[in-house]
């Protein structure tokens, strides 16, 4: 008798030498994806690879991905073409935090996960976490610009999933609309139907120039982590454009829950193991599963 074997589905994980983008590496594999893992250093990510083939894991490959790298990403999606000619999963999970912290500092202040997550520490780590124009700027170009840039240089090999490609974007509770101080950038970002790419590049230059002039806070923008916090809500709006556009796939985002890694200083309390499911089951939403959807971890939760 003769068995039906399901087509072997390809996978793509940016940021994933380490931290929830390793993790969603292992779990993806694991359940039998091939898997594309990419870091932008070879080095780290080779030595990731070489982890995961030694725990049996020999269904994942390497790819040198810089998200903010237009070459790097040109390269990449040659490769997938060249390679398996159609990709069934893009998990954009490489993420930066938009801060310069002196790690030591905030160690020392040793400021309770309670306090964290309640939005409390804000004005206590005001002297350890800066925000520079530059530190803003490469925040912005990876948290949403990346993955613009690399979903749309993927997206015709998406197409071809036969399927219905999943595209995953990591975000944070960072990201939610009830956080942007400034009531009409709120609206505007939340209005998908009228939203449009271009009225986010706006928001994103006009964040720029406010960095510059020194006036975050003034102008309506979030106090805790300014930069990662609006990457992040535009990357959901961008998320929802996606999903409206693209019907025959399922397009969605979502927050890992605090995570211990090193994006945070590990300043959080929940494994990469658990970090990962939510990534993970949106990679692997059946057929009619959900699409244009924020979840915190594995449970749909409100923009
Ligand atoms: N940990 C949490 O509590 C938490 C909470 C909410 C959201 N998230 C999100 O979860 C995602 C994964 O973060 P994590 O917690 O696993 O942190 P992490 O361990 O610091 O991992 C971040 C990954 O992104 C990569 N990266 C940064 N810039 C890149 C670029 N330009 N091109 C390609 N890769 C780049 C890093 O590479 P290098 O090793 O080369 O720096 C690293 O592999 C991020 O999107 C983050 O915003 C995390």
């Amino acid at each position: 008798m003769e068995l039906n074997h399901p087509p072997t589905r390809y996978a793509v994980v940016t940021g994933a030498n380490k931290g929830i983008g390793f993790e969603t590496v292992r779990q993806l594999a694991a359940a039998g994806v091939t898997v594309v893992l990419t870091a932008r250093n070879e080095k780290r990510g080779v030595e990731a690879v070489n982890l995961l083939h030694q725990s049996g894991l020999s269904n994942v490959l390497f790819h040198q991905l810089d998200v903010q790298d237009a070459h790097s990403i040109h390269c990449l999606a040659q490769f997938i073409q060249t390679r398996f000619q159609s990709l069934d999963i893009l998990v954009n999970n490489a993420g930066a935090s938009g801060v310069h912290v002196d790690e030591d500092g905030l160690r020392a202040k040793n400021i309770d996960t309670e306090i964290w997550l309640a939005g409390k520490a804000v004005d206590m780590i005001q002297d350890v976490m800066k925000t520079t124009y530059d530190s803003a700027k490469q925040c912005i170009q990876t948290n949403y610009y990346g993955v613009k840039n690399l979903t749309e240089a993927l997206l015709p090999l998406l197409q071809r999933s036969t399927s219905g490609a999943r595209i995953v974007n990591v975000t944070s509770l960072r990201g939610e609309l009830w956080r942007v101080p400034d009531e009409r950038r709120r609206e505007e970002l939340g209005d998908v139907e009228n939203l449009t790419e271009e009225k986010i590049d706006k928001i994103l230059e006009q964040f720029l120039q406010d960095v510059q002039r020194d006036a975050i806070e003034a102008n309506g923008w979030q106090k805790m982590l300014p930069a990662y916090s609006i990457s992040k809500v535009t990357l959901n709006a961008y998320t929802r454009l996606v999903a409206k556009k693209h019907l025959n796939m399922y397009v969605n985002c979502v927050h890992p829950g605090y995570v211990d890694t090193d994006i945070n200083w590990h300043t959080g309390p929940m494994t990469v193991e658990d970090g990962a499911r939510g990534s993970v089951m949106l990679a692997l939403l059946p057929d009619g599963g959900p699409t244009g959807c924020y979840f915190d971890q594995t449970n749909v939760a409100h923009f």
